[in-house]
């Protein structure tokens, strides 16, 4: 089936995220950050069923205008739920289906909110001092920034982004603030200051408050853990990072639940996107792939333990009775 209108989002490494989860007909699939539904897509167009979940009501829009006007795509094979992926368990336990052949995570923000000044996410565009991907959270940047003591904003530019320059802004934040409180983006940026060189001076600062703004790093810990036990045995969770500090989350966990005999790790090496799709769509040039696969349980690691629906319900606190392998529902 041709799937060129997928790539109108252009989804990241598309083909490689494609390759590893196999998509078709019959096959079950988390989107837990589903965007503008580009990967959505793409598993649909393939024949598979997919519950796709976005914290922010504009992605979930985009998402259903995008997958209504895909051809061969159904209805009846997806759904979509307006949620954090941090509540990925009780997702799939009310919306379903509960155990699924592959699980996406593609991190961070789509273009679309990027390029929106309103959601003050970028220093290129003026605008209000937010950073929330889920317009319901409570705290936004220009809270962060104006009431956050020296010690902690600096601590926050270096740990969520890597700052070198970490106290030397603070200090500037903190003298600028005293004048004038920041409202917007531009203020920021400007405050921020340094000479331009290969990356804007202000990526680290705006990085680092959206990670905090977002708790990004706590969800991404938690809807990973979760997502591992939804995974049928030989179910995969595939995962697209595009800062370090995310993917050394990703990359430690997957080495620790290797470790303990749980998943195979599929990516041996991380996958990073050509050159040809980084010169067509440069946002891609710092995606990072990884790819795990939940071990095939042996019939005596079956014995010991209950089979996987039996530890799911007992984790979970679900009802379903010995038959049931929930679909999804839509
Ligand atoms: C890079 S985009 C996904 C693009 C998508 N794969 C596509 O092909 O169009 C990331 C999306 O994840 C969402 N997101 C980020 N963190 C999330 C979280 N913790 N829970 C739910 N959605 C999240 C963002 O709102 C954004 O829509």
């Amino acid at each position: 089936m041709n799937t060129d209108f997928c790539q109108e989002h252009k989804p990241v490494l598309l083909s490689e995220v494609i390759a590893f989860l196999n998509p078709g007909p019959g096959k079950r699939y988390i989107d837990a950050t589903v965007g503008g539904g580009g990967h959505t897509c793409a598993i649909l167009s393939r024949g598979g069923e997919v519950l796709g979940i976005d914290q922010d009501p504009y992605s979930i829009e985009t998402a259903q205008r995008r997958l209504i006007s895909c051809p061969g795509v159904f209805a009846s094979r997806y759904r979509l739920v307006l949620a954090n992926f941090s509540k990925i368990a009780q997702i799939a336990q009310e919306f379903g289906p509960p155990f699924v052949d592959g699980i996406l995570f593609d991190l961070g923000f789509a273009s679309f909110q990027i390029d929106d000044p309103s959601r003050g996410l970028s220093f290129l565009k003026d605008g209000p001092l937010d950073m929330r991907l889920d317009p319901s959270l409570g705290v936004t940047a220009s809270d962060l920034v104006n009431s956050l003591p020296e010690k902690e904003l600096a601590r926050l530019f270096w740990e969520y982004g890597d700052e070198p320059n970490s106290r030397a802004i603070a200090k500037r934040i903190i003298a600028q603030r005293a004048k004038k409180p920041f409202s917007t983006t531009g203020e920021l940026a400007e405050a921020v200051g340094g000479k331009h060189q290969r990356i804007h001076p202000a990526t680290k600062v705006f990085q680092a408050l959206r990670i905090a703004v977002n708790s990004e790093f706590e969800n991404l810990k938690k809807g990973l853990g979760d997502a591992r036990e939804l995974l049928k045995p030989g179910g995969r969770i595939a995962v697209i990072t595009f800062h370090s500090g995310e993917d050394r989350i990703v990359k430690e966990t997957f080495k620790s639940w290797e470790k303990q005999g749980l998943v195979r790790i599929v990516t041996k090496k991380v996958v990073v996107p050509e050159e040809k799709e980084v010169e067509e769509n440069p946002r891609a040039r710092s995606g990072k792939l990884r790819v795990i696969e939940k071990v095939t349980l042996t019939a005596s690691s079956r014995t010991r333990s209950g089979n996987y629906k039996d530890r799911f319900r007992v984790r979970h606190g679900m009802t379903l009775n010995n038959d049931q392998e929930p679909i999804c529902k839509v």
